[in-house]
């Protein structure tokens, strides 16, 4: 008799690898990219900056910087091919499928696609992280009957896509704000996502292959569909004095409340404290103070029920929301931060390859005939 072997449900607290792209660590509740706490970076540093640590490894120099931001700029026009794919979508489509598509069309177009080099990886990586905010910005207009609006290579990559989706410039604040979520998003370690991009990479697969199964992980509500997800709930719930009543039923009938846990932070997410002060600011100048009562209220039933602490979708949802985007579109935007961090993955995957193919303990019928056509 042969010892049942023990099974780690959901890869919960194995390692399967190492990584010098990022650390989580739960005791201290910190998240460093590279070293950098990420809260360090998002205050300090422009997400181009934060992009350039994730693929180098280090922070730009200020000529580094130049080139850098000069590539991203060069590149960011909407592919008239791919412009022709998404309007083929229905309005009906998920903005997650329809970015999923996009990234497919723009590998399938891609003649070095299949390139092993990994400078060219790198450059294909570069290319696409430009490419993605016209996508997003182009289908949440076409949605509302609204055309394209063209890049301004004098701003940068977070003004941009404010601007590409809004065709108004933003303001100072409203950059900063999308600027940090931006770098909030980029990167944290082994999760869903990113390990599926190194799966799919392990197979000798393409790197948008590996993209495009990315964004197949994120879409669901329990990883990056959360950002979405807390929006509908917070409209759903409406107002302040309905949460602890609304949180009392929807635990009583064993709901996920969106935005609220986490596999690895069990105390509180450390990108949380920066994205919630970057969401007082919008909303105070926007005069949405119901918004943050909705917030905190939500937030403390949640800790007085379960002692359950908000992730990082809890804040971002709704300064999403203040900055004019649709909500099927949040998760997009997590895209646009998050190519980053997945691709950087990539890279470290194919430099130290091993296939990633676990095993799994069978419980199905014991061996057993076929039977005839009957
Ligand atoms: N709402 C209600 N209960 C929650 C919860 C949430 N958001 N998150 C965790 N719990 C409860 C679980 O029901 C479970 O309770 P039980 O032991 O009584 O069954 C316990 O806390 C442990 O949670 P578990 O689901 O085992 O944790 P996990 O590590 O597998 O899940 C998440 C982590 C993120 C999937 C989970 O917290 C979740 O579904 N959150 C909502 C979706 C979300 O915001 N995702 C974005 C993550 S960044």
């Amino acid at each position: 008799m042969t010892d049942a072997p023990e099974i780690q449900k959901g890869l919960a607290g194995v390692v399967v690898d190492t990584t010098a792209v990022s650390k989580v660590d739960p005791a201290t509740n910190s998240l460093l990219y590279r070293g950098y706490p990420v809260q360090d970076l998002a205050e300090q540093r422009s997400f181009e900056d934060v992009a350039h640590l994730l693929w180098h490894g280090e922070l730009p120099t200020p000529a580094q910087r130049e080139a850098f931001t000069a590539a991203e700029r060069a590149a960011r026009a909407l592919d008239d091919g791919v412009r022709q794919v998404v309007d083929l979508l229905p309005l009906t489509a998920h903005p997650m499928d329809v970015l999923r598509t996009a990234v497919s069309v723009i590998g399938a177009a891609d003649p070095r696609a299949e390139d092993p080099d990994p400078e060219q990886a790198l450059a294909a990586a570069q290319r696409l992280w430009a490419q993605l905010p016209a996508i997003i910005a182009y289908d949440q207009r076409r949605r509302r009957g609204q055309d394209l609006v063209p890049p301004r290579e004098d701003l940068g990559f977070a003004a941009n896509l404010l601007w590409m989706t809004h065709g108004a410039e933003p303001t100072a604040l409203e950059t900063e704000v999308f600027d940090a979520s931006m770098t909030l998003y980029a990167e944290h370690s082994f999760n869903a996502s990113t390990f599926t991009s190194r799966v799919v990479t392990s197979t000798l697969s393409d790197l948008y292959s590996a993209v495009v199964a990315g964004i197949g992980a994120l879409k669901g509500p329990l990883h990056g569909g959360a950002n979405e997800a807390v929006m509908v709930m917070f409209e759903e719930i409406g107002t302040a004095d309905r949460a602890a009543a609304w949180l009392d039923e929807a635990l009583a009938s064993r709901r996920k409340i969106m935005g609220f846990g986490h596999r690895v932070y069990k105390n509180g997410d450390s990108r949380v404290p920066a994205m919630k002060a970057a969401l007082d600011r919008l909303a105070a100048e926007r005069g949405r103070e119901d918004l943050l009562a909705l917030y905190d209220a939500l937030a403390g039933a949640m800790d007085d029920a379960k002692t359950i602490k908000p992730n990082l979708d809890y804040p971002s949802g709704p300064a999403y929301h203040l900055l004019g985007f649709d909500t099927a579109t949040f998760t997009p935007l997590f895209v646009a931060s998050r190519v980053t961090g997945w691709t950087a993955h990539v890279l470290e995957q194919r430099a130290a390859n091993a296939l990633i193919r676990p095993l799994s303990e069978y419980v199905g019928p014991t061996r057993r005939e076929v039977p005839p056509v009957g």
